[in-house]
């Protein structure tokens, strides 16, 4: 079933829909941890750099191709110049990587959840809690299990539209909420310094290696987080109706996506100063960042534990909409290619997310001495999906949009509607020059750098 003849009902439905696939984890749990990692400010400064230039310009190409073509992921990328016929494939294979470990940090969130609201917040703030949890293959991979689960009877059930009306209720109630802990974390002692560290570049010490390594991440960071060079917004362009806005669609959601990052980052990283009395090695925690911080920050505040109770219900509500999306993308591919129906594809894609998401368990507990190339398994697929696999679908897809195509393709596309495409000098810019050269930079970079 290539051609999809159905489509968004209205542009805000379209926004919604993006919005909420784009929305997750990658803003809450893990730009905070690559901010903090990577010098506050200045990864900060690169990764907005980055969004209103790369992620604009990728976001509007995937979108306009979707709905040029038609079609899903397998099917645009041929339709738009046979020989990129198998770059659909590569796309496609993304989700597959990424899902699984995305199910095993809901599956954190889940446990968190499930403390908070059994009133047993205070537990969580002790330093062992977050070790001691993801050390125990038995416990991480019941929550994962059952995450993965409430993902696929999503998927399988169809109530998408559910899930989409209950978050467009709840979404703003995380911004809202976010934004209160934040102020809340400003007033707490030691804030200014972590606010000049979060949001102030401070070029001491930064090495040309530092920087390189910076931008690989702020770059990864960005595919993660916009649902880029993975297909998913091929496909929902397909779904989009032909006189909406392509450019305005993009910058709705490239703002609202870097904007719950940025909030989410002025919690956790100022907080993670405060609670370890400017300890800057706290600070490399990496993925287990957010765990750890926020339930001291819950603690130091009145009312602190509903509040968490109540934070970590929103985070899995976000979560869902991101790995519902995930999920799906895989059934999709599964049932057009082996001609399968909903819940056989729906079963064959759980077995593989239970299957590939184990071994991440393990990665954290049994396992723990197992690293690939020095990493643990999880962070490992994370790496090669990020920093590997996104940057060759990116790099592809500029050259098929900047030389084979040509860039007109998609500009075409934007101004179906009769508006002009404003951002058009940046777009031929990025799309022929910028963007490669920055892809072949990053896909290189591992070979020199530690990253
Ligand atoms: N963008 C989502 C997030 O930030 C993750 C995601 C990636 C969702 C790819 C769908 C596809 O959490």
């Amino acid at each position: 079933m290539e051609e999809k003849k159905e489509s968004f009902g209205s542009r805000i439905g379209f926004i919604l829909a993006a919005a909420g696939s784009a929305i997750g984890l990658g803003n809450i749990w893990r730009f905070p941890y690559l901010a903090a990692k990577y010098g506050g400010g200045i990864f900060l400064v690169i990764y907005i750099i980055l969004v209103v230039t790369f992620g604009f310009s990728l976001m509007v190409t995937e979108i306009s191709l979707g709905r040029r073509t038609g079609k899903s992921v397998i099917g645009a990328y041929k339709h738009a110049d046979a020989r990129f016929g198998f770059l659909g494939p590569i796309a496609a294979l993304v989700p597959f990587v990424i899902t699984p470990y995305y199910c095993v940090i809901g599956g954190w969130v889940l446990k968190y959840l499930v403390t908070f609201v059994c009133g047993q917040g205070a537990e969580a703030t002790s330093d062992d809690f977050f070790g001691g949890f993801i050390s125990t293959a038995g416990q991480t991979s019941v929550f994962f299990i059952i995450y993965a689960a409430l993902t696929a009877v999503v998927v399988i059930f169809g109530v998408q539209k559910g899930i989409e009306k209950v978050s467009k209720i709840l979404m703003p109630i995380l911004v809202l909420l976010s934004i209160g802990i934040a102020i809340y974390v400003m007033t707490l002692p030691g804030a200014g310094e972590g606010l000049k560290y979060y949001v102030l570049p401070t070029f001491a010490g930064f090495t040309v290696a530092k920087l390189l390594k910076t931008v690989v991440a702020a770059m990864g960071q960005l595919f993660y987080s916009m649902s880029l060079a993975m297909g998913i917004m091929v496909t929902y362009g397909s779904y989009m109706r032909k006189q909406d806005s392509i450019e305005a669609s993009t910058r709705q959601i490239s703002f609202f996506d870097t904007l719950i990052a940025i909030i989410a980052g002025l919690i956790i990283v100022p907080s993670v100063i405060i609670f370890s009395g400017g300890d800057a090695a706290a600070l490399n925690a990496g993925p287990g960042l957010m765990f750890v911080t926020l339930p001291k920050v819950f603690d130091s505040m009145r009312g602190g534990y509903i509040a968490g109770a109540a934070f970590f219900i929103l985070v899995a509500f976000a979560a869902l909409t991101s790995s519902v999306s995930l999920l799906e993308t895989m059934v999709s591919i599964v049932s057009e290619k082996f001609k399968l129906g909903r819940i056989a594809s729906t079963t064959v894609c759980f077995i593989i997310v239970i299957v590939m998401g184990m071994l991440s368990v393990l990665g954290y507990s049994s396992w723990s001495e197992v690293t690939i190339f020095g990493y643990q398994i999880l962070d490992f697929f994370d790496f090669i999906s990020n920093n590997i696999m996104m940057p060759i679908v990116a790099l592809l897809t500029c050259v098929l949009v900047g030389y084979i195509v040509k860039p007109e393709y998609i500009e075409d596309e934007t101004t179906l509607n009769g508006e002009t495409f404003k951002a058009k000098g940046l777009y031929n810019i990025m799309m022929k020059f910028v963007c490669p050269i920055f892809m072949i930079i990053i896909l290189l970079t591992p070979f020199f750098v530690e990253i």
